[in-house]
């Protein structure tokens, strides 16, 4: 009798410290481990992934020929290759930045997905064609030969001067929504290496503002303005976005000229909100019709919401969403 029920206890406690310790254990790690993410904070932090999967592959591809698919295929969730993303012709320090600028997004995107679950990489158009729409866009008149962002040092620097700022403004744009401190932490350390980004770039175009882009007769400095005043115009909510040049009262104080970083008034980074961002990743002015880099669309709860066709997968990716409001959110990650 005693041995029988020493025999159950042996078989039964490691189930009762299975239940006990393990399951609350792992309950509270996805709870404190994750800092207790509200919904509206992980709409808002995955949103960015959009941009982050987009900088990954363009500079992945500039500086090595290859993305994700080889760097870290871990983080793709099996979506779509980029559809035109090619190596690009460039000298060895231009290189060199956008070898650390791609890492830096690996890195990006590896941040995002151990808080949240995000979702699969979404279809990308890195193709010469979709960079030079947005140039024909931008000058109001198609060049010719149609902008090739592959082509050199100067043409890659232009193209990338499309990218890191729309990410830092949306980064601005959210801060204030966030609820959760962990949320901030995040947002705040993506906002800082996002603007460095386009510091670089903004730097390097700087010195070269008075360079002929070839063979378009126009100087890069226009290059920057008439791209800036695109994005203004997709975002339809004012001036947020500024060239190398500005008209003195538009610089910093009023005061200047020269215009190394964009910034209102009191010099404080412009913010955007998602649908803004959407209006110009697309390039259609409008948050529900995808375009541009984005052929099917941004991704996540939030950019979903304004697109009016109903995928299957997009039904399937919402309930998963839902379901992760609650305590599994550890279980349904694919990057733990
Ligand atoms: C997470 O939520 C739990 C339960 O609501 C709370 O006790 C805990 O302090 C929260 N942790 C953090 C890091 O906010
Ligand atoms: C570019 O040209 C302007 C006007 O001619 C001049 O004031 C400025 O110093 C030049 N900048 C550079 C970096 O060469």
């Amino acid at each position: 009798m005693a041995s029988s029920s020493t025999t159950f206890a042996l078989i039964f406690l490691p189930f009762l410290f299975f239940f006990f310790f393990l399951v609350p254990n792992s309950h509270a790690k996805s709870l404190y481990g994750r800092g207790n993410l509200t919904q509206n904070d992980i709409n808002l932090l995955e949103f960015p992934l959009n941009l982050e999967y987009l900088e990954a592959e363009f500079f992945s591809f500039g500086a090595f020929g290859h993305g994700l698919d080889e760097i870290a295929p871990e983080l793709t969730g099996n979506g779509p290759s980029p559809i035109g993303a090619k190596v690009a012709s460039l000298g060895p320090l231009v290189k060199d930045i956008t070898a650390q600028f791609a890492f830096q997004e690996v890195g990006h995107l590896r941040a995002i997905k151990s808080a949240v679950k995000g979702f699969p990489r979404p279809l990308l158009d890195l193709s010469v064609k979709s960079f030079a729409t947005i140039i024909n866009n931008a000058f109001g008149e198609n060049l010719n030969p149609p902008f090739d962002p592959y082509a050199n040092d100067l043409n890659y620097l232009i193209a990338s001067y499309v990218i890191p700022y729309v990410g830092l403004t949306g980064y601005v744009g959210a801060n204030p929504k966030l609820q959760t401190a962990t949320a901030k932490r995040m947002i705040a350390g993506l906002l800082g290496v996002e603007s460095g980004q386009d510091a670089v770039l903004r730097a390097l175009l700087y010195e070269r503002q008075n360079e002929t882009v070839n063979p378009y007769g126009m100087t890069v400095a226009e290059f920057t303005n008439k791209i800036s005043k695109l994005r203004n115009d997709l975002g339809n909510k004012g001036i947020k976005d500024e060239g190398l040049t500005v008209n003195p009262s538009q610089g910093a104080e009023g005061k200047i000229k020269g215009n190394i970083l964009a910034g209102d008034k009191f010099s404080l980074a412009f913010d955007r909100t998602p649908e803004e961002i959407l209006r110009i990743i697309y390039g259609t002015g409008s948050e529900s019709k995808p375009g541009g880099f984005y052929p099917d669309g941004a991704q996540g709860r939030i950019a979903e919401s304004h697109l009016h066709h109903h995928h299957n997968h997009q039904h399937h990716h919402k309930s998963h969403l839902d379901h992760s409001d609650h305590d599994e959110r550890e279980d349904t990650d694919d990057c733990t």
